[in-house]
């Protein structure tokens, strides 16, 4: 597949890592795959209906002072608890192959264990189910997208170790209930930033600020994430012929002079630090050696008795080794990276590195999302390099802008246009082994600590009307006729 045109890329590349002019025209593998992706608290509403459980989420929102930028909370944010069927009519529109969404932990266990089970939950999920697969569209289930039962927040959350047993539990409810029509499970969406997000900065629920409890949360995520994985290789995935596997967010780091060794060894610094906290112990059974290294050196220089990154044991170390059937990967932006000694604790200061993105790059309406669509080809580069080119699956890509853009989203459109066309160079020029693509995301929706001050949608939503409708914008037309070309036809 690779032609003379592509060749002559790959040299123009090399040259100049950085050249993003040339576009590349061609076709995706006839068995890549399109779709959206959403989540449960950002979308569904219906936060006390039916029996639901409170979760993290609705406690952060409802604090007073709200920790939220425009005071808002998901309590009916798209309302797609009761507008899922035309939910699954935008898709059909759209013309995607699959459906990401998520599962509300409480929903279905109120208070996040076996003690409590609430069959509306379950009927609801069933429906929207039973509609995608009507419509031909394959449901991907994400099972924890950052909505944890309060009740299991009210004994630790997610620093403390005996959530692992939950969780299983709880995956072994899904699998059960589900797992006959839905065949692409992912244990967790972005472990990172429920971790750092939640219990390092504290700027997302519960809103805890620690650099002890970051690294103590990522731990039993790692766990929870080995056991669901293990029980449905076990006892499940004979039956139900579908796959498992985790998403891991990464942007991509880019050294500031990359000719100069110490900007390039702190660069791989950063994204191992970022990617490798949860993807090393998935592919290789441990944290990365970097991390443990420099972990345990600050912590003993704290006057810390044990390090503040908690080790594997041969049992877990076995049982996360290889717990993947492919790696899901949500990438939004890229950093530039310079070598700096610090002494702040926690995830930041521990890797001696400072990252920062230069004011000419093209923003958008999120402070941390720079549009630099040549990292996405990168990265996609460093995961191949990494851990010997594993299935990947995108699982979100997406730009962020305001109200003002209404459905005029050209920025929207130039991003999705340049992000994917770096993934076609990734796949049809380096051979980096991606077979699905997911926006993020379907509509506008409830974007965290931002409120809904900032839209990632392709379908615009007008929040001041009951109804929330939904409106197609200009970017909904340019996705649905890349899906239906699979690529940029010459
Ligand atoms: C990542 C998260 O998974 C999603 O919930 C969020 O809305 C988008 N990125 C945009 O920030």
């Amino acid at each position: 597949k690779i032609s003379i045109v592509g060749l002559v890329l790959v040299a123009l590349s090399l040259t100049s890592a950085q050249n993003d002019s040339d576009f590349l025209y061609g076709y995706f593998p006839d068995d890549f795959e399109w779709g959206f992706a959403t989540a449960s608290y950002q979308i569904e509403g219906g936060w006390n209906e039916d029996g639901k459980g409170e979760n993290i989420w609705d406690e952060f929102t409802h604090r007073n002072p709200s920790p939220i930028k425009d005071n808002s909370t998901g309590d009916v944010a798209c309302d797609s608890y009761h507008k899922y069927l035309e939910d699954v009519e935008l898709l059909k529109n759209t013309g995607v192959n699959f459906y990401r969404f998520s599962i509300s932990w409480s929903r279905i266990q109120p208070d996040g264990t076996n003690r409590t089970f609430n069959q509306a939950g379950i009927d609801y999920y069933n429906n929207l189910i039973n509609a995608l697969i009507a419509n031909g569209i394959e449901p991907m289930v994400t099972l924890y997208h950052w909505d944890l039962p309060q009740a299991l927040q009210a004994v630790g959350g997610w620093p403390n170790e005996t959530i692992v047993q939950h969780f299983e539990n709880y995956a072994r409810v899904a699998y059960s209930y589900f797992g006959d029509r839905v065949k692409q499970w992912i244990t967790f969406n972005e472990a990172f930033v429920v971790c750092q997000q939640g219990y390092g900065d504290g700027v997302h629920a519960p809103g805890i600020a620690s650099p002890v409890q970051s690294y103590d949360c990522a731990h039993n995520v790692l766990k929870s994430h080995a056991l669901a994985y293990r029980l449905y290789e076990r006892e499940f995935k004979e039956r139900q012929q579908g796959v498992c596997g985790i998403t891991i967010d990464s942007g991509y780091y880019e050294p500031e002079d990359p000719t100069n060794p110490a900007h390039v060894e702190a660069a791989e610094r950063a994204q191992t630090f970022k990617h490798g906290w949860y993807a090393f112990p998935i592919f290789f059974g441990d944290y990365p050696a970097v991390m443990r290294e420099l972990i345990d050196l600050k912590s003993a220089s704290e006057g810390l008795l044990e390090s503040r990154l908690p080790s594997f044991d041969a049992y877990w170390s076995q049982q996360l080794n290889g717990s993947w059937d492919f790696l899901g990967l949500n990438h939004y932006t890229t950093e530039l990276v310079v070598p700096e000694n610090r002494t702040d604790p926690g995830w930041r200061g521990d890797q001696n590195t400072r990252t920062y993105q230069p004011e000419e790059w093209p923003a958008s309406a999120s402070v941390w999302l720079k549009v630099v669509p040549w990292g996405f080809r990168k990265l996609l580069n460093w995961i191949k390099n990494t851990y010997n080119n594993p299935l990947l699956l995108v699982t979100e890509n997406g730009f962020s802008d305001t109200d003002a853009e209404g459905v005029n989203d050209q920025r929207r459109v130039d991003y999705y246009r340049d992000y994917t066309n770096n993934m076609l160079k990734a796949i049809n020029l380096d051979g980096c082994n991606v077979k699905k693509y997911t926006a993020w995301s379907l509509m506008d929706n409830f974007e965290w600590a931002e409120g809904y001050t900032e839209r990632f949608g392709v379908h615009y939503v007008n929040y001041t009307d009951p109804a929330r409708p939904r409106t197609p914008k200009n970017s909904q037309r340019f996705l649905k006729q890349l899906f239906a070309d699979n690529g940029f036809p010459p």
